[in-house]
């Protein structure tokens, strides 16, 4: 799979919805196939593959996690679910297991927003939180359609995205953070995720040759936003708590060294376990932006673009994934997730947890991206051994 849309530093670029996307879904489905599952894609590309229970009447257990990527991403974010859950499948088989509930693999679409933004789109119209037409309608930065760039690789099925009794979820990942690595752990059991508030902000200024134009009486746009980015630098010192807001994004427009800039856009990402914290944070952040737009002349318009608020897992999965670490000899830790899955709208739909295996340095949405194999493989065997227990569950 790293070798579909592999970067010459060693990382992966999958950008959603791309060509590479495509190339790793249709391997992903071949895989699928290969295993006799029952494949079946959605109107939002989500693909799903089923295995057949004892009682397959009986709500399956569900596992899987994203084959997009980052641009200049990594090798383990997101896939590693994926091949965990294939993985365990295949064991499974191999062991000519029969499972009480029937197993579902899943590929959620556009977990990492990215390309499209919001993030977990796939994962998010599944379960409601999302309408499907909006997400169709949304625009990349060079003008496509989402819903075109669907249809175009092929992956818009006819199955309508709508979400189904689940027995319980799980999400193999990657930590994507330094604390597992730092305490000399192998596996985290995250209680749950940080709420996720998106912004896109949109400013104007007024064009001009830089060189006869006096500084006194500029509306320069870039200026402006240079202002609040920095506010949003020091927004997590200001509000205390597990803040952290970050602009990842921008665009400058002409973009010539020597033309005054009229036009930007910027994005904010705001988190915290504190929903509150966070909403008080944008609050006083929005107040802000109007005030320095005003003072500086360009007017601002600001979409706030996506809000999920934290979600707390259950907590007997939770303990089930420290439980099976346990079991395995793997030290494991409670913890938080500062990132983002789709687990955090599974959580809307279904009992849900996720298993995290450390990244090396703490280093991730970045092309050095790495974990030990051996880690990967413990990851796995939590995931294997957390999916047999709920799917003998009456
Ligand atoms: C998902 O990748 C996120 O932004 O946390
Ligand atoms: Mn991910
Ligand atoms: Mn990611």
């Amino acid at each position: 799979m790293a070798k579909i849309g592999a970067t010459s530093a060693g990382g992966v670029e999958r950008l959603t919805l791309t060509d590479t996307d495509k190339q790793a879904r249709d391997l992903f489905v071949k895989w699928l196939e290969r295993l006799d599952l029952e494949v079946r894609i959605d109107e939002m590309g989500n693909i799903f593959g089923k295995r057949v229970g004892k009682n397959d009447a009986l709500a399956p257990v569900m596992s899987g996690s994203h084959i997009d990527s980052q641009p200049k991403g990594g090798r383990f974010d997101g896939i590693l679910g994926v091949m965990g859950s294939l993985e365990v499948l295949q064991t499974i088989d191999e062991n000519n297991i029969k499972t009480m509930r029937p197993l579902v693999i899943v590929n959620w679409t556009n977990e990492e927003g990215s390309r499209f933004a919001p993030a977990m789109v796939g994962s998010g119209v599944w379960a409601s939180a999302l309408e499907r037409d909006w997400v169709y309608s949304r625009i990349d930065r060079n003008g496509y359609l989402f819903v075109d760039e669907l249809e175009r690789i092929g992956y818009r099925g006819s199955v309508p995205a709508r979400k189904w009794p689940v027995h319980a979820y799980y999400e193999y990942h990657i930590e994507q953070g330094p604390v597992l690595e730092r305490e000399g752990m192998v596996v985290g059991a995250p209680k749950g995720i940080v709420c996720l508030h998106w912004y896109d902000i949109y400013l104007r200024g007024e064009a001009n040759q830089v060189g006869p134009t006096p500084m006194a009486g500029r509306h320069d746009a870039l200026c402006a936003a240079a202002e609040m980015i920095l506010k949003v630098n020091i927004l997590p010192e200001k509000t205390g708590g597990d803040l952290v807001a970050t602009v990842g994004e921008i665009q400058n427009y002409p973009n010539s060294r020597n033309i005054i800039p009229d036009k930007i856009h910027f994005t904010v990402d705001i988190r915290s376990w504190d929903d509150r914290l966070a909403q008080q944070a944008w609050n006083s952040l929005r107040n802000s932006f109007e005030e320095i737009a005003d003072r500086r002349g360009c007017p601002i318009r600001i979409e706030e673009t996506w809000r999920v608020a934290h979600s707390r897992f259950d907590a007997q999965l939770v303990q089930r994934v420290l439980d099976a670490a346990q079991d395995l000899g793997y030290p494991a830790l409670r913890m938080v997730s500062g990132a983002g899955h789709d687990a955090s709208y599974m959580n809307q739909v279904a009992p849900t947890a996720m298993i995290f295996v450390p990244s090396i340095g703490g280093r991730s949405h970045v092309e050095v991206e790495n974990t030990l194999w051996t880690d990967c493989e413990a990851g796995a065997n939590v995931l294997l051994r957390s999916i047999l227990k709920s799917a003998a569950e009456a």
